[in-house]
Formats: structure tokens, C-alpha cells, sequence
């Protein structure tokens, strides 16, 4: 029987915030929206022109603030030229990012890859796969099983589809990325809300993605942080009874006993348990 093996960490990350390489010297407004994960995006917010410059820029701010913050950085995908380029400049740099998100995965081999190039040099960052190809979805189950963490791309994905990415589309998507997360017991961060005239649609998203196991979001805009880290926080409501379930647990030795009318068993605890582990030693 497969049990998951819960590689996920005692806070998971919530709001992962993008911010082009080219315009890093805004790097502290997304360290101070609050951002779990302050990620410097080399791939697609950076035109084929401007990559060496974004690349410099990048190697700047990593040095500037890698140690004050998770500093994360995407680079370009393991198929392309830019990819030895960025790789060069990591494990040239005497700092090492906490993350590194690589685009476009298609199989487990390519973190394997990657992971044994920053080991070869004593770097170990964390390193998360961006599910957005067809092919990507398909073997989700081997690349969570590799990965430290799974980001959803549904923009790509949408593209490569042929549709667009309202919920309906990308369900399907999410709730494959959500389930190979949880096999494996590490992160699922959800795909950003490119929709920046409200939070209507960010928190609609938000919600739906926790409920299909996500732990956090992508965000574009720093005034999309706040919202992912509430929503991706269990409520007031929902600690105060998980609390009661664990105390209830406790109580009675791991016997069944019911909690506000409803009957708890050792799987509602360990809900419980996991839910206030996620909370964090800051809030907890
Ligand atoms: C992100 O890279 C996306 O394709 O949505
Ligand atoms: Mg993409």
C-alpha cells in the first residue's frame, strides 16, 4: 500500500510572488507584500533579447537578498539554450537560491538533472516543477515523486489545450496536480489569477484550489498576497475545531468520540493535527 510519505514542510509556503528579473530593483516592495516565497522570473516575463541582462540582474538581487528571504528564481526550460546559461550563473554565484522553479517539466529525469548539477557543486535548493504541458500532466505522478514541489502553469497549459482557463477548464488539471502533491507529500502551489481589476476571481480560486489540496498561490501583483495567505489559512472556525478534535482525542485515548455532534476517529484527528502543523510555529 502507498502511504504518502509527507516531505511537505511544517509551514508550507502560501503566496509565491513573481517579479520579472528585468525589473528586480523592485525586489523589496515584494518582500514587503509579505510573500512566503520572493520568486525573480527569468522564462517568460523576460524577452529572448533581454535574457543575459535579466540573468545579471538576477544574480544581483540573489546576492542582495538571499539570505534576508526565500528567495526563489525560475529559470528558462531544461530544452533550451538559456537553460546552461541560467544554470552557469547559479552555480557560479557563492549564494544559493531556497527554490528554483523549472518551466516546461516533462519528466522526473529533468529535476534529476538539475538537482544533481547544484549537487555536484554542494547546492541543494529546493527545487519545484511547473506543470504546464500535456505531456507535464501526464507524468505529474514520476515528477512529484522526484520534485521538492509542484506549481501549476494553467496558461500554458490553457494555450496547449486550445481553451482558456476558467475554473471548468482547468479542474481536470488541478485536481491531478493536487493528488500527485499529496501522493508524495509535497507542496502544490496553484497557478496565478492573471484577472488584476478585482479579487473576486483570486478568492474564487483561492478557495477551490485548498479545497483540492493546494497549500498556497502564485501571485503577480503584491496586492494579491494578502488575500492568497488569508485564504490558504485555516479559519478562526477551522482551528478552533481542530483543536477540539485533538483535545477530544486526547480525552478519550484514541477512542471514537464526537466533537460538537459529530462522531471523530483516528482520521479526522490526524486532519486535525496536520492542519494545525500547517499553521506554522508563528501562528500556532
Ligand atoms: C505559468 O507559467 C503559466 O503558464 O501559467
Ligand atoms: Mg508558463
Amino acid at each position: 500500500m502507498h502511504r504518502p510519505l509527507d516531505r511537505t514542510p511544517a509551514a508550507p509556503p502560501r503566496a509565491v510572488m513573481f517579479l520579472s528579473a528585468l525589473k528586480a530593483e523592485h525586489f523589496d516592495k515584494v518582500k514587503r507584500s509579505g510573500a512566503d516565497i520572493c520568486l525573480i522570473d527569468l522564462e517568460d516575463a523576460v524577452p529572448c533579447a533581454h535574457k543575459a541582462l535579466a540573468r545579471a540582474r538576477c544574480l544581483e538581487a540573489l546576492q542582495l537578498h538571499g539570505a534576508s528571504c526565500r528567495f526563489a528564481v525560475r529559470i528558462n526550460e531544461l530544452r533550451s539554450r538559456e537553460f546552461l546559461s541560467d544554470m552557469q550563473a547559479l552555480l557560479d554565484c557563492a549564494m544559493t537560491p531556497h527554490m528554483v522553479l523549472l518551466p516546461m517539466v516533462e519528466t522526473a529525469a529533468e529535476i534529476d538533472i538539475v538537482r544533481a548539477l547544484f549537487g555536484a557543486q554542494d547546492k541543494f535548493p529546493l527545487l519545484f516543477a511547473l506543470i504546464e504541458t500535456l505531456n507535464g500532466l501526464h507524468q505529474v505522478d514520476a515528477i512529484a515523486a522526484r520534485a521538492d514541489g509542484l506549481l501549476f502553469g494553467a496558461a500554458d497549459f490553457a494555450a496547449l489545450l486550445g481553451t482558456d482557463i476558467s475554473w471548468e477548464n482547468m479542474l481536470h488539471a488541478r485536481q491531478q496536480i493536487g493528488l500527485a502533491a499529496a501522493r508524495h507529500g509535497i507542496v502544490a502551489i496553484d497557478t496565478p489569477c492573471f484577472d488584476l481589476a478585482g479579487p473576486e476571481l483570486l478568492q474564487r480560486e483561492c478557495r477551490g484550489a485548498r479545497a483540492l489540496g493546494f497549500h498556497g498561490k502564485a501571485a503577480v501583483h503584491p496586492q494579491q498576497v494578502e488575500i492568497i495567505r488569508a485564504l490558504f489559512t485555516p479559519s478562526q472556525e477551522e482551528q478552533a475545531r481542530a483543536r477540539a478534535i485533538v483535545a477530544a482525542d486526547a480525552l478519550h485515548g484514541g477512542a471514537i468520540a464526537t466533537v460538537d455532534g459529530q462522531m471523530i476517529g483516528p482520521p479526522f484527528v490526524k486532519r486535525a493535527k496536520r492542519l494545525l502543523r500547517e499553521l506554522g510555529p508563528l501562528e500556532e
